[in-house]
C-alpha cells in the first residue's frame, strides 16, 4: 500500500499528541517508505505520519534549502526550538502556509525565521541541522503534527475566522475525512501550476 490516504482536519490523531518510535524495525521503514510515496504524489514538500492516520512521531521532507540540509529527508523523534515569530501581521502572499491535511486551502501565518532540529534518521543515528526561511517554516510546521496542531490552530482571529468558515464550508473539523493523491483531483491544482508549497 505505498500511496496512503491523507486525513483531513477533524480526523483525532491530527489533534493530539504522537508517540515516540521506540524501535526502528522493518514496520517503521515500511511506514516511512510509503510516507514518502504519498508525500510526492501529492506534491508535498512534508508529511507527518498522523496525516496519513499513524500517531508516530516521523515527518519526511522534499524541499530545497541553502542550509546544506540534504533536499529529502526523514526524522524520527525530533526536537525543534525556533526563533520567535515577528510582530505584526503576515503578509497574504509571501507568508501564506497550506498543509494537506487541510486540502486545497491556504492562509497567512508568522513563523520564526530560524530552527534547530535534532533527532534520528531511519539508522537510528542522531541528527543535527539549523535552517532559515522556507525550511525553517515547513520544520515548524511538521513537528507541529507531531505535537497535534495544524497550522489552522495558530492563525491570528482574522485569519482563524476565514480558516473556520473554509473548514465547515467543506463538511470537514469532524472524523473520517481522507482523499488519496494521485487519485483524487489534486486539491492545490498542481495538476495545472507548479507550485509546491503544502506541509
Ligand atoms: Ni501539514
Amino acid at each position: 500500500m505505498p500511496v496512503r490516504p491523507v486525513v483531513i482536519v477533524g480526523e483525532p490523531v491530527l489533534h493530539r499528541r504522537a508517540d515516540p518510535v521506540e524501535v526502528i524495525d522493518d514496520s517503521i521503514r515500511a511506514l516511512v517508505a510509503d510516507m514518502f510515496d504519498t508525500m510526492d504524489a501529492a506534491r508535498g514538500v512534508g508529511l507527518a505520519a498522523p496525516q496519513i492516520g499513524v500517531g508516530l512521531r516521523i515527518f519526511t521532507w522534499q524541499l530545497g534549502n541553502e542550509d546544506g540540509i540534504p533536499g529529502r529527508g526523514v526524522v524520527l523523534n525530533p526536537y525543534l526550538t525556533s526563533t520567535r515569530p515577528p510582530d505584526g501581521e503576515p503578509d497574504p502572499h509571501d507568508e501564506a502556509e497550506g498543509c494537506l491535511s487541510v486540502p486545497g486551502e491556504s492562509f497567512p501565518l508568522r513563523r520564526g525565521e530560524r530552527a534547530q532540529l535534532t533527532g534520528l534518521d531511519l539508522d537510528g543515528k542522531e541528527v543535527h541541522f539549523e535552517a532559515t526561511g522556507w525550511f525553517a517554516r515547513m520544520l515548524q510546521h511538521e513537528y507541529d503534527h507531531l505535537n497535534g496542531f495544524l497550522y489552522v490552530d495558530r492563525l491570528g482571529s482574522r485569519w482563524a475566522r476565514k480558516a473556520k468558515k473554509a473548514i465547515r464550508a467543506q463538511g470537514w473539523g469532524v472524523p473520517g475525512g481522507t482523499w488519496l493523491p494521485g487519485v483524487d483531483r489534486d486539491p492545490f491544482g498542481h495538476d495545472d501550476v507548479d507550485d509546491d508549497d503544502e506541509l
